[in-house]
């Protein structure tokens, strides 16, 4: 179709899982996409490691590939840069360079995002230019959008999420077959879900820097990875996974972000990721497989669910190419996306002050006393217990205490108080409890 405009040039950094997908979207759906533009896209270099690579029937032009990344941003026949290499080094520079230059950006790159947004933003502001990132946090999903745009008139107050499919798929599989945490693993590695270092995964790197990103749009400030609280599940045992069921409760790898006030009543914001137990009933609950979903809770809006695919190379590509068609838009009507909003400033409220629930699992001894030395430590730290489950075997008892909301720190300080007493043999599990149980 000839819309007899000038085409959109397109450059695109990096040709892996998702960069591929991307040249097949843009070459299947040339016509369509014209059509929504009123315009052609045309791709006129793609930057890798290796061009030489076998890439299948990929249909695009040899010709087009280069290793110099950084030549093919500041060519002059390139109007918006797509980023899908990952990394903060050299996408910054190859991001900054473009903006900088007012070349509109789509990315992927959460770790970037997330650890250094400031010097992207900063960029595009100086260079009057787009920067879209929907496919850096939970792939296909339209969240960042919904969050930069449609809830720009509401005031967010809280968005829980699963934000990594890995971990979902693993927890997932742990809850429906009773499997433990390395069993599991294995089976999301053999799967392909895993990655062969799954450290990024299961140790919570990846939703915290998915978390950040969130947390930035939803509160109108800047937060980094390194604001958010972050705790991985190694831990999650096949046994809390059990006492979860026994609660009515499933165990989910969150990324909770919230505003509120802090100790001292000033607004702020806590942002933190960890494997917690949810009821059953709680629309999170149901996310199983490696799926993604993120629940927004917003003052007027109120309770909003964003579910699908948060990885992969065709949904995580399918966000990419929204965020091109968007960008390509604004530059044939002169227009910018809008820019980012961090009027906000709000402070980050250390985990210390995040009010949750714990439910805690102890190896005591089982004679007279035991429970109520227990109780006391609760009380002294100002923690409320909500239930005590006893199973007993022989000389020993097993312990299960879940307690009302309290600040964390008071809750460590529990936890650290029961390690020290003689009757604590061991203390086998420490969960968070969220969702109103
Ligand atoms: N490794 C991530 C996940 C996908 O398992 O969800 C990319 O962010």
């Amino acid at each position: 179709m000839s819309s007899g405009k000038p085409a959109v040039r397109l450059a695109l950094l990096g040709c892996g899982t998702v960069g591929s997908e991307v040249v097949r979207l843009l070459h299947d759906q040339a016509e369509d996409l014209t059509a929504r533009i009123g315009a052609p896209l045309e791709l006129v270099g793609i930057a890798v490691r290796r061009p030489g690579r076998r890439r299948g029937d990929l249909p695009v032009d040899p010709g087009l590939f280069t290793t110099d990344a950084l030549g093919l941003v500041k060519r002059d026949d390139v109007d918006v840069v797509i980023e899908v290499v990952g990394g903060i080094e050299p996408s910054r520079t190859w991001l900054t360079e473009a903006l900088g230059a007012g070349k509109s950006v789509v990315t992927a790159n959460k770790a970037l995002l997330a650890e250094d947004g400031a010097t992207l933003h900063d960029a595009a502001t100086r260079g009057d230019a787009d920067l879209y990132y929907e496919a850096s946090v939970a792939g296909a999903i339209p969240l960042l959008r919904p969050l930069r745009e449609s809830l720009h008139g509401d005031r967010v107050t809280r968005v829980t999420g699963i934000v990594n499919g890995t971990t979902n798929f693993i927890l997932s599989s742990m809850d429906a077959t009773g499997a433990g945490f390395g069993e599991a693993l294995e089976e999301a590695t053999d799967l392909g879900y895993a990655e062969a270092d799954p450290t990024a995964d299961v140790e919570g790197f990846d939703a915290a820097a998915k978390a950040a990103i969130l947390a930035s749009l939803a509160f109108h400030t800047r937060v980094t990875a390194a604001d958010v609280f972050r705790e991985g599940m190694t831990g999650v045992t096949a046994a809390d996974v059990a006492s979860a069921k026994e609660m009515g409760c499933t165990i989910k790898l969150l990324c909770i972000a919230e505003r509120g006030p802090d100790s001292t009543g000033q607004e702020s914001v806590s942002v933190r990721v960890h494997p917690a137990m949810i009821p059953r009933s709680h629309p999170l609950a149901s996310v199983g497989d490696a799926f993604n979903a993120v629940f927004v809770e917003a003052e007027a809006a109120g309770q909003l669910m964003f579910y699908g695919r948060g990885a992969g190379g065709t949904p995580t590509a399918s966000a990419v190419l929204g965020d091109i068609v968007a960008a390509a838009r604004n530059r044939l009507a002169g227009t910018r996306a809008p820019s980012e909003s961090a009027y906000a400033h709000l402070p980050i409220r250390p985990i210390g002050e995040a009010v949750t629930r714990y439910h805690i699992s102890l190896d005591v001894a089982d004679r007279q006393g035991v429970l109520a030395t227990v109780a006391g430590v609760f009380a002294k730290h100002e923690v409320s217990i909500a239930t005590v489950r006893q199973s007993g075997r022989d000389e020993d008892a097993t312990l299960v205490i879940v307690t009302h909301g309290a600040p964390d720190a008071n809750l460590a300080a529990t936890v650290e108080d029961l390690r020290s007493l003689d009757i604590v043999r061991s203390i086998a599990s420490v969960l968070r409890v969220e969702g109103g149980v």
